[in-house]
Parts: structure tokens; sequence; C-alpha cells
């Protein structure tokens, strides 16, 4: 099985950029707040928006930014274009560093556990591209957006050959057949036109927002933690070695436990970041699988400005395993759709009463 991005919206990304509408004219942007994998601001870049990604993850910042990425950003001068650069990429000898010690075979060597996310051949491989990207970004090889889309398209190759059941939460005891390959870079398609965005890594409260915006908003909605289960495409995206522990070699992931994914804590949060927003128009994506129910949800957002639900239909649950392919239901993506006045202002000052009650 290949890795699954919990929570993508794939398969309704169109719907939600249909919601979005035509470009503005005047210089509203389209803010992706949990852009995930970016298919969403991708989408609504297609239509002709200026997008504003933010991620509090930074694999997931720069796998969304990849899919906005123009050949004539990344011209990779000094290594003769995008295919040649990835080309020589993959030719670099491999090295024992990081993700070979703790996420390979290797880790038996001084843990209790033989942790089987990567063959030896390909983790080393990881880390001597890894290496390689940053040595060519410190000598000027390449450009910040080069460095970015080569990051992309490593984390993209190493999850074609990752050992594990959708997410990087724990690896397979036995080498499965995609464990096994052997791990390849694919160049992708680059877009022809340019597309005017910025990125952002961060908490979600963090990004600039003004009235004239429109602001998207996926935040998680179920107990997993992302932080946590994609812990190794983060150390890749970062480069860095960081103290990891366990059997599943998790980085500290703690500092970025969201509050969307406590039950408690849910409705709060998200009623709370709806309200701080600034923007003219704010969409909230919800699935009928989170911990707030629909009708709770809208009871508490109708007071912040003209509410409107939107049912994108029905989308496939996330399974971790062939048993929950067996048993698995579909379940509702919502978009709620909020709108206030032009100057940004909550219709309501205050929050409304059930956002106060809630610890
Ligand atoms: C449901 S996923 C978004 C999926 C995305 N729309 C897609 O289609 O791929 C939620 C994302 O929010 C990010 N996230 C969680 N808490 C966050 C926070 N407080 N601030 C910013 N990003 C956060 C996670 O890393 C994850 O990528």
């Amino acid at each position: 099985m290949s890795v699954r991005y919990i929570g993508s919206k794939a398969r309704v990304s169109g719907l939600i950029a249909d919601l979005a509408g035509p470009p503005p004219s005047d210089a509203g942007v389209f803010v992706d707040g949990f852009s995930g994998t970016g298919v969403v601001a991708s989408a609504v870049a297609d239509l002709g928006w200026p997008v504003r990604i933010n991620d509090h993850l930074t694999s997931s910042a720069i796998t969304s930014a990849a899919r906005l990425i123009a050949r004539s950003d990344v011209p990779f001068a000094s290594l003769g274009g995008y295919e040649a650069a990835l080309t020589k990429l993959a030719e670099v000898q491999p090295v024992l560093g990081f993700i070979t010690r703790e996420y390979s075979p290797v880790s038996a060597q001084h843990t209790e556990v033989e942790r089987r996310y990567f063959t030896e051949a390909n983790a080393s491989r990881i880390d001597a591209m890894r290496a390689q990207i940053t040595t060519w970004r410190e000598d000027g090889t390449v450009s910040a957006t080069e460095e970015r889309l080569l990051i992309a398209d490593l984390l993209a190759a190493a999850n074609r050959v990752a050992n594990i059941a959708g997410t990087y939460g724990c690896f397979l005891r036995n080498w499965s057949s995609t464990g096994v390959r052997e791990l390849e870079l694919h160049p992708r398609d680059l877009r022809s036109r340019p597309v005017e965005m910025d990125v952002h890594v961060g908490d979600v409260t963090q990004i600039p927002v003004r009235p004239e915006d429109v602001v998207y908003f996926d935040p998680p909605y179920t107990k997993r933690q992302y932080a946590a289960y994609y812990h190794i495409l983060e150390t890749i995206a970062l480069g860095d070695e960081p103290e990891v522990g366990g059997v599943t070699g998790l980085r500290p992931w703690r500092h970025l436990a969201s509050d969307f994914c406590y039950r408690k804590r849910a409705l709060t949060a998200l009623t709370s970041l709806v309200h701080d927003c600034t923007a003219g128009r704010v969409l909230l994506s919800y699935s009928s699988e989170g911990h707030v129910g629909q009708d709770e949800l809208e009871a508490a957002l109708a007071p912040l400005g003209e509410l409107t639900v939107h049912s994108l239909g029905e989308i496939g649950r996330y399974r971790p395993n062939d048993a929950a392919v067996r048993n698995a239901d579909s379940v509702h993506e919502y978009v709620f759709e909020l709108r206030r006045s032009a100057r940004g202002v909550a219709v309501q000052s205050s929050l409304p009463l059930a956002v106060q009650g809630v610890a």
C-alpha cells in the first residue's frame, strides 16, 4: 500500500474550487490554512487565484508548494534543467546517515527494534540525496524554489517505497512488495504558467489574512495527529537529526499537537478559528466522521455571519488496513461557508455561549 494522507481532499478539490469561484478583481488571495498535500490550493490556482498556503508541517508545506511550481520558476540552470537535476541527484553515492540509522534494519544495531520503514539500500539513498540537496542549496547551485521541488520529489519517492500501511505511524513487520522496490525519483508535470503564491510554515492562527481574502480551513477532524503520523517525512523535509525514540522512532511532536484532534477541545478550537479570522469569506471543511457533529458545528458558526452548509457528498473513508477496508462505510464531507461584512468584522463580536462553555 502506498502512503495515504489522512483527510486529503483529492476527490473533492474541484468542488471546493467551484465554491471559491472565479478569481477576484481586487487584491484578494485564496488562503489555504491547513494545506496538507496542497490539492485544494492547486485546484484553486488552476482557476487563476493567487494563493497563500500554510501548514504546521514543513513536509506538507513543501509538498503543497511543489504543486504550484511552474517550469519557468525552476530553470536549474547550473544542473542542465529539471530532469537533468533529478538524474544527477539519483546518481549520488549512498550514505549511512540518520534515516538509515533510525529507519532501516541498521537501527537494530543500536535499538531493541529493527525499524523496517525502508530497506537499507533505499534509506541510504534518501540520506545521500537529502544531503546533496542541502549542499546544492548552500553552494548556490539551486535556488530556494528548486530546493523545495527536489525535496518534494524526494518525499514522493520515499512514499513510494515506504514499508507501511498508509501512514508512518508504524512500519510493517514483514517487507511488503512496495517496501522492497528500488527508490526512484520521478519528474513531475510542472505548470506552464507561474502561480502567484506565498508559503508559510506555522500555526494556522499566525497566517496573514485580509478582509478581501477567501480563507479555506481543512483542520484535522479525528484524534490522529499529523505530526506523529507523518514524522519521517518531516525529518526528511527538515534534514535534521532529532532525538527519536520508541518502537517507531518518533521525533518530538507534542509541540505540534493540534486542539482539533481532541474531542473535548475540537468545537471550541473550530469556532475560535472561524471567529478570529478576519476574512470576508471563510470556507471550513468538515466530515461526518469528525469529533463535532454537523448540527453542533452549524449552531456554533451561525451567529458569526451568514452561514451556508454545502454537502460535497460521500467520499471514501481513510482505511488503515484490509479489515478496515472490508468494514468501511463512506463518510460525508461538508463545507461550511461563512460570509461577513466587507470590513471582515464578525457580525457578532463575542464568542457564542457554546464556545465559551467548553473546556
Ligand atoms: C485534513 S489535513 C488537510 C488536508 C488537505 N486539505 C489536503 O487535501 O491534502 C489537515 C492538515 O492540517 C495540518 N495542521 C494540523 N494542525 C495545524 C495547525 N494548528 N496549524 C497549521 N496546520 C495544522 C496538518 O499537518 C495537516 O496537513
